[in-house]
This record gives structure tokens, C-alpha cells and sequence, in this order.
């Protein structure tokens, strides 16, 4: 029997579209559900298009009440009997309680070379920092924000000129390669990191 998976985005889901593609034929997991903490995320016509089931959880109407939207969200991925959670773009930090209950379940996709550059504006600090090169990790969540251990690195060169708009989306182009990869062996069962260039 194939894993299913829940994506959880909050915006375009360019890296959800690339691991729903990513899970055929002879993969071990198949995408269940694709849930959305915002109802524009454009992300979920994307994935209607590719024909997965979509839903939203707002968090809005829970205000700073954190537990709740997650009480609303584990319902959400009960009912679609999620067995891995992939948050791909997903902008809303996940309580540690939440964490614990998939903890060895989630994987996240962040914008450099962890453990360099944990949260927000990656490419602007890469590049205030003068650094000639940055990347994109693939790591389990744990109840640490952009700390759990990494299952996959790859990394980007900077050039002259680049600005953080040229290096996002040269970093998001091997994001797209990165994650299906580690998705893949992950779900195989393997919890090593992978080797991927
Ligand atoms: C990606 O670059 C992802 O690494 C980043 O948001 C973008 C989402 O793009 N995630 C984070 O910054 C998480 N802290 P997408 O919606 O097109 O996949």
C-alpha cells in the first residue's frame, strides 16, 4: 500500500506541483490531500488541475490560537488517513505539541543551507553576508524552527549581480529537483540523508 501524503502550502506550491508530479508509477507514496492555511494560495488550483484533493484551513478566524487551527488541521489530514506530511512554502510555524504528534512524519523544504540562515529572507541574508554560495535543504521537522536533521542539501553558486529575486528562483529550481528526491527515499523507508548534487 502506497503512503499518502498531505502538502501543506500557503502560496504558489511550485514545490507541491513538483512532488505530486514526482509520485507515480513505482513510488511508494501517492499525494492524498494538498491543504492551504489561506484560501488564495494560488497553489490550490494547481493542484485541482492535477486532479488532488484540496482543502483549506484558515487560520485567521483562530487568531493567536495556534492549538486550535492545528486541532482543525489533524482533523483535516485524519480524514484524508495522511501517513507523511511534506509543508512545502507553508508560512505558519507549527506548535511543538503538533510536531510531536507527526514527529518522524514531516519533512520541510527551506531556502538554504541549513544549519546557515534558519527563517525568513534567506537569499538577502546569503548575499548581505557576502557568501559565494547557498542552497536548499530538505529536514525532518522537529519542534526546533528549521532544525531537524537534513535529509538532503543542494547548493547554488552565487554570481555577480544576483540579487535575492535571481538567486530565489535559481535555488527554487533545485528545489524542485531535491525534494521528490528525498520524498522518494524517504518514503522507501530510509531516513539517511541522501547524496545529491
Ligand atoms: C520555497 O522557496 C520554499 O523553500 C520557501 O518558500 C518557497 C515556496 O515556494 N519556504 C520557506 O521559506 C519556508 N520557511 P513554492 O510555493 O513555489 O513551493
Amino acid at each position: 500500500m502506497s503512503k499518502k501524503v498531505a502538502i501543506l502550502i500557503s502560496g504558489g506550491g511550485s514545490n507541491m506541483v513538483a512532488l505530486v508530479k514526482s509520485m507515480t508509477g513505482d513510488h511508494p507514496a501517492r499525494a492524498a490531500v494538498v491543504i492551504s492555511n489561506t484560501p488564495q494560495a494560488a497553489g490550490l488550483q494547481r493542484a485541482a488541475d492535477l486532479g488532488v484533493p484540496t482543502a483549506v484551513v484558515d487560520h485567521r478566524p483562530f487568531g493567536n490560537d495556534r492549538a486550535a487551527f492545528e486541532t482543525v488541521l489533524n482533523k483535516t489530514l485524519e480524514m484524508h488517513q495522511v501517513d507523511l506530511i511534506c509543508t512545502a512554502g507553508f508560512m505558519r510555524i507549527l506548535t511543538e505539541e503538533f510536531v510531536l504528534g507527526w514527529q518522524g512524519r514531516i519533512l520541510n523544504i527551506h531556502p538554504s543551507l541549513l544549519p546557515k540562515y534558519k527563517g525568513l529572507n534567506t537569499h538577502a541574508r546569503a548575499l548581505e553576508a557576502g557568501d559565494r554560495e547557498t542552497g536548499c535543504s530538505v529536514h525532518l521537522v522537529t519542534p526546533e524552527l528549521d532544525g531537524g536533521p537534513v535529509l538532503g542539501q543542494v547548493k547554488v553558486p552565487i554570481e555577480t549581480g544576483d540579487t535575492g529575486h535571481t538567486l530565489a528562483a535559481r535555488v527554487l529550481q533545485q528545489e524542485h529537483r531535491l525534494y521528490p528526491a528525498v520524498l522518494r527515499h524517504f518514503a522507501q523507508g530510509y531516513t539517511t540523508p541522501i547524496n545529491f548534487h
